[in-house]
C-alpha cells in the first residue's frame, strides 16, 4: 500500500483510502472511543477508532496499546469531520482517518521530554536526544526548509553555468584566521592535516585549472569562540569565477537570494544598496550595520569640546547615540549600560537626559548654553535621552555600535518582518592590531587591493582599500568576498606587508604561489554562510536550529559525546602521547 503523508491529508482526500505511518503524538482513551494523534515530517492527523461506528474489538484493542511515540502504521478511510468537530489550528483539521487497521511496528519508551514544539525542556537535555527533539515539528520544518534552499541554490548556480566541484576536507591550514582543527597522520607521523577553514585555495586553483565558475555547498571547520551564529563546522555556499569583477558578484548574488528568500516569505528588491566600511563605521560603529534603525553615531566632537568636562577635552572623538524617549529609563538601566560600555573598552559613558530634570553623569559641567549646545549637535528630542563617549575613534565605534544594538532590542525600536540587504564595499585591506603592533590581512591575504591602490600595499598599507565585499542582512553578516590578487608579485609584496617571510610564504601557500606563475586568470568570489541564511529564513534564534545535529558553545556534540577520549593503542599508532 502506498503511504500518504499524515500532514497533507485534507478535504480532497475524503472517502478516499490512505495508509499513513508515523510516530504516535497523542492517545486520547474514551473506553469504546479512541482518538491518535499520528505525526510523521509532514504535520499530524487525528485517527479514529470507533466501536459505535463498526470498529472491530481487535482494532479497538490494537489503538488502546499505543503510547505516545510508538511507530504505526495505520490504513483507513479519509472522513470530512462535522463543523462542531472541526479544528481551524490544525491544517489537518477538516479531516481526520477512520482506522480499518493498527500495525504496531515499535515501542518507545517515555521519552525524555514531550515532543512538542512548546517544550520547555533544557537544551542540553534536547541535544542529548537530537533524535527526540528532530521530530518536533519546528525543527522538522526548518531541515525540510533548509533542504529547499539548498536545492533552489544549487538550481540558480547550475542554470548560471557553475559546476559543483568538491575540495579536500584533509588538506593543509588555510587562510582564514581562526585556530585550526588538526588530524594527526599516521603514516608519515608527527606531521598534520587541516580541516579546510574553507575551500579558499583549492577555489583559486580550481581558476587556474581552467574550470572558471565553481560552487560547493562546502563544509568548513574553524576552531573558535561560539556564539548563536557561529558553529565549529558550519557550511558555506562557497563561489570563484574567473574574468569577472564585483558587479558579477553582486548582481549573481542578488539574483540567487531573489530566488531563495522568497522560498521563505521574504521578499527581495534588488539591487541592494552599497555603503562604504567608512560610512557604515561613522555612521553604525560597525562593518555589518543593521539599517533597520535608526539611532545612528553622531559626531559631537566640536561641541563637546566646548565644555570643562576634561575627557571630552582631550578625547580624539567624541561621538553620541541618542535614544528616543530615553529620557524614561531607569538608573539601573543606565548603570548597566554604563557597565557594557566599561567591558567594551569605554573609559566611562556619558548620558543626558533631554527633559525638565535634565538628568545627566556629567551635570556639573552642563549650564544651559552646553546643554542646548549638545542637544543641537545631537539633534536630541524632548523626552530623549543621548550616550555619549570620548575616545579613540575606532574604540567610539566599537562601543556605541555594539550599546546602540543593544538599547534598539531592548526598547523594542526594531521593526519586525523587514529585511535590509546590503553590500558594504571599499574595506580597508590591512587592519592594524595593537597588541602584536603589526598588520593583519582583514579578509584573506588572497584579497586584491584596488588598483589605485596597489601601490600602497607596503608603503601605506594603512591607507589601502580591498576589492572585498560583504553582504550583510539586519546585521547579520550574511558573506563576504573578494576579488584575488592573481600575480605572484602582488601577492609576495602582500606577504612582506604582512610580514611573512618568503620562506614562510614558501611553506604555508608555496603551491598557490607556484600555480600563479603558470597564468592565473583574474578571479574573485564569495561565500556565504548557509546556516546563518537559513536561520534568518526559519526565523530561528540560532544556529542550532538549523543544523541537524549540532554542537553546543563548547564544540560539543552532547549525544555522541565528541569530542572523546581515545585509546592507547590508537595514539600510538599516530606517535602521539597526552601530557598531563
Ligand atoms: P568568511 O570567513 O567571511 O569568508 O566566511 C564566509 C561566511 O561564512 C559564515 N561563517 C560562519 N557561519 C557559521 N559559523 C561560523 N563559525 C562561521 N564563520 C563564518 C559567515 C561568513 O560571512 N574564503 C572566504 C570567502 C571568500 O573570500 O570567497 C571566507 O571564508 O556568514
Amino acid at each position: 500500500m502506498t503511504r500518504t503523508y499524515a500532514g497533507t491529508l485534507d478535504k480532497q482526500h475524503a472517502n478516499q483510502a490512505a495508509t499513513i505511518a508515523g510516530w504516535v503524538q497523542k492517545h486520547r482513551d474514551f473506553g469504546e472511543l479512541v482518538f491518535i494523534d499520528v505525526r510523521d515530517r509532514s504535520g499530524i492527523v487525528q485517527v479514529v477508532v470507533d466501536r459505535s461506528k463498526g470498529a472491530s474489538e481487535e482494532l479497538l484493542a490494537a489503538a488502546k496499546e499505543l503510547r505516545s511515540e510508538y511507530v504505526v502504521r495505520i490504513a483507513g478511510e479519509v472522513r470530512e469531520r462535522s463543523e462542531q468537530t472541526k479544528n481551524p489550528k490544525m491544517p489537518t483539521g477538516e479531516v481526520e482517518l477512520i482506522a480499518s487497521s493498527i500495525e504496531l511496528l515499535s515501542r518507545s519508551e517515555t521519552p525524555p521530554f514531550p515532543i512538542d514544539d512548546e517544550v520547555d525542556a533544557a537544551e542540553d537535555l534536547r541535544l542529548k536526544y537530537r533524535y527526540l527533539d528532530l521530530r518536533r515539528p519546528l525543527l522538522t520544518r526548518n531541515l525540510i526548509l533548509r533542504d529547499r534552499i539548498a536545492h533552489g541554490v544549487r538550481d540558480y548556480m547550475h542554470r548560471q553555468g557553475f559546476l559543483e566541484i568538491e575540495t579536500p576536507i584533509l588538506t593543509k591550514s588555510t587562510p582564514e584566521g581562526a585556530r585550526d582543527y588538526l588530524v594527526p597522520s599516521r603514516v608519515s607521523k608527527g606531521n598534520f592535516y587541516a580541516l579546510p577553514q574553507s575551500p579558499q585555495i583549492f577555489k583559486q586553483l580550481l581558476m587556474v585549472g581552467g574550470l572558471d565558475r565553481y560552487y560547493q555547498i562546502a563544509r568548513c571547520f574553524r576552531d573558535e569562540d561560539l556564539r548563536r551564529d557561529r558553529q565549529p563546522e558550519f557550511t558555506q555556499i562557497d563561489i570563484e569565477a574567473s574574468f569577472i569583477d564585483e558587479e558579477f558578484v553582486f548582481g549573481l548574488i542578488e539574483g540567487m537570494f531573489a530566488e531563495v528568500f522568497p522560498l521563505a516569505g521574504i521578499p527581495i528588491t534588488t539591487p541592494f544598496p552599497r555603503m562604504r566600511w567608512q560610512e557604515a563605521m561613522e555612521r553604525f560603529g560597525i562593518d555589518r550595520p543593521d539599517t533597520r534603525f535608526g539611532m545612528e553615531l553622531i559626531d559631537i566632537t566640536a561641541a563637546a569640546r566646548q565644555l570643562e568636562f576634561v575627557p571630552f577635552r582631550e578625547a580624539e572623538t567624541v561621538r553620541g547615540i541618542v535614544v528616543p524617549g530615553g529620557a524614561a529609563l531607569s538608573r539601573k538601566r543606565i548603570d548597566d549600560l554604563t557597565e557594557e560600555a566599561k567591558k567594551l573598552g569605554a573609559s566611562g559613558l556619558v548620558w543626558i537626559k533631554f527633559d525638565a530634570q535634565r538628568g545627566s553623569s556629567i551635570k556639573k559641567f552642563l549650564d544651559d548654553a552646553a546643554f542646548e549646545s549638545v542637544r543641537d549637535a545631537l539633534q536630541a528630542n524632548e523626552g530623549d535621552m543621548a550616550l555619549i563617549v570620548a575616545g579613540k575613534t575606532t574604540r567610539v565605534w566599537d562601543v556605541l555600535g555594539s550599546l546602540r544594538l543593544r538599547v534598539a532590542k531592548d526598547q523594542g525600536l526594531i521593526p519586525a518582518d523587514r529585511w535590509d540587504f546590503l553590500w558594504v564595499i571599499d574595506f580597508p585591506l590591512f587592519e592594524w592590531d595593537e597588541e602584536s603592533g603589526r598588520f593583519f590581512a582583514r579578509h584573506h591575504p588572497f584579497t586584491s587591493p584596488r588598483l589605485a591602490d596597489a601601490d600602497k600595499v607596503e608603503s601605506d598599507p594603512g591607507a589601502t582599500l580591498a576589492r572585498a565585499y560583504d553582504v550583510v542582512m539586519n546585521g547579520m553578516e550574511l558573506g563576504g568576498g573578494s576579488i584575488r590578487i592573481n600575480t605572484p608579485e602582488l601577492q609576495s609584496r602582500m606577504f612582506r606587508a604582512l610580514g611573512i617571510t618568503d620562506d614562510e610564504a614558501r611553506e604555508r601557500f608555496g603551491f598557490l604561489l607556484e600555480a600563479f606563475r603558470y597564468g592565473a586568470p583574474p578571479h574573485g568570489g564569495v561565500a556565504l554562510g548557509f546556516d546563518r541564511m537559513v536561520m534568518l529564513m526559519a526565523r530561528a534564534e540560532s544556529l542550532r536550529e538549523v543544523i541537524a545535529f549540532p554542537k553546543t558553545a563548547r564544540a560539543q556534540d552532547l549525544m555522541s559525546e565528541a569530542p572523546g577520549r581515545v585509546d592507547e593503542k590508537q595514539l600510538g599508532e599516530l606517535g602521539i602521547g597526552i601530557k598531563g
